[in-house]
């Protein structure tokens, strides 16, 4: 693998952050179109916007992880114990996992229910997918993965974004500010080992 990091790279940030808050809409816009709005053309809106959101993410984490496995990641800030090192690896690599997984079982079950799927009203990105004599019904046990998995994914964001804010305002070390600066003041501040 080589040497480690000592920041992460522009491309690293610009995709966390841009993933974040992609996620963040798919959460907002899966619930209202699950759960709360009547159908009708603003919903049939949301669908298509969830849908291809959602492909995108898994687009973008798939040149995340390629970028993560080539170049690597800077090592965890110094002195912290061996739980919160071993909880930030464990829930780093379950939230790459997920962010992937997610949207292919969303994409899955799309495409068994209610094909053609479509990439912002466009390309026809259809999974092939055999719904037997009853699709919708076929999809339902998928969508509630889906839903299990997406609800997981938000949950462990929220204590990640927790932890992020523990270290920059309790810990007050550099484990936020790295994810956001520029790389130069972040390598500056990091002490290579
Ligand atoms: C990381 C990406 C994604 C996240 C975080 C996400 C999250 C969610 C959430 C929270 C719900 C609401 C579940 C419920 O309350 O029942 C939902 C529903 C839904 N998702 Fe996703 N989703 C993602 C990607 C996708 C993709 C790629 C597709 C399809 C191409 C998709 C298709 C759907 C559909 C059709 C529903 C509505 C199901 C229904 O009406 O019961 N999602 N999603
Ligand atoms: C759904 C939203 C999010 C996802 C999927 C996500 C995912 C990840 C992943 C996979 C890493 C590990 C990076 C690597 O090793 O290559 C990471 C690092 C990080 N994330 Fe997030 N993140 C999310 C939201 C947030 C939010 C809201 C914050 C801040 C409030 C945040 C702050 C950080 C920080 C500071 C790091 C660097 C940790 C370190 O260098 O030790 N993340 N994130």
């Amino acid at each position: 693998m080589g040497m480690r990091p000592i920041s992460y790279s522009t491309g690293q940030k610009v995709l966390h952050w841009t993933i974040a808050a992609l996620i963040l809409a798919q959460v907002v816009i899966g619930i209202l179109i699950a759960q709360i709005l009547k159908p009708g053309p603003v919903t049939d809106t949301f669908y298509e916007v969830h849908k291809s959101f959602g492909l995108t993410i898994l687009a973008l984490a798939l040149v995340r992880l390629a970028i993560r496995l080539w170049r690597g990641a800077p090592p965890l800030v110094e002195g912290l114990p061996a739980w919160q090192r071993t909880a930030a690896r464990a829930s780093h690599y379950a939230l790459y996992a997920l962010i992937i997984i997610v949207p292919i079982i969303g994409w899955t079950a799309t495409s068994t229910c209610c094909a053609p799927v479509k990439y912002f009203w466009t390309i026809d990105v259809t999974l092939p997918a055999n719904g037997g004599e009853d699709p919708m019904e076929a999809s339902k046990p998928i969508f509630r993965i889906h839903r299990a998995l997406a609800l997981v994914l938000a949950g462990l964001a929220l204590v990640h974004a927790g932890a992020a804010l523990h270290h920059h305002f309790v810990r007050r070390d550099d484990t936020l500010r790295r994810m956001l600066g520029s790389s130069k003041s972040a390598s500056q501040a990091a002490k290579p080992v």
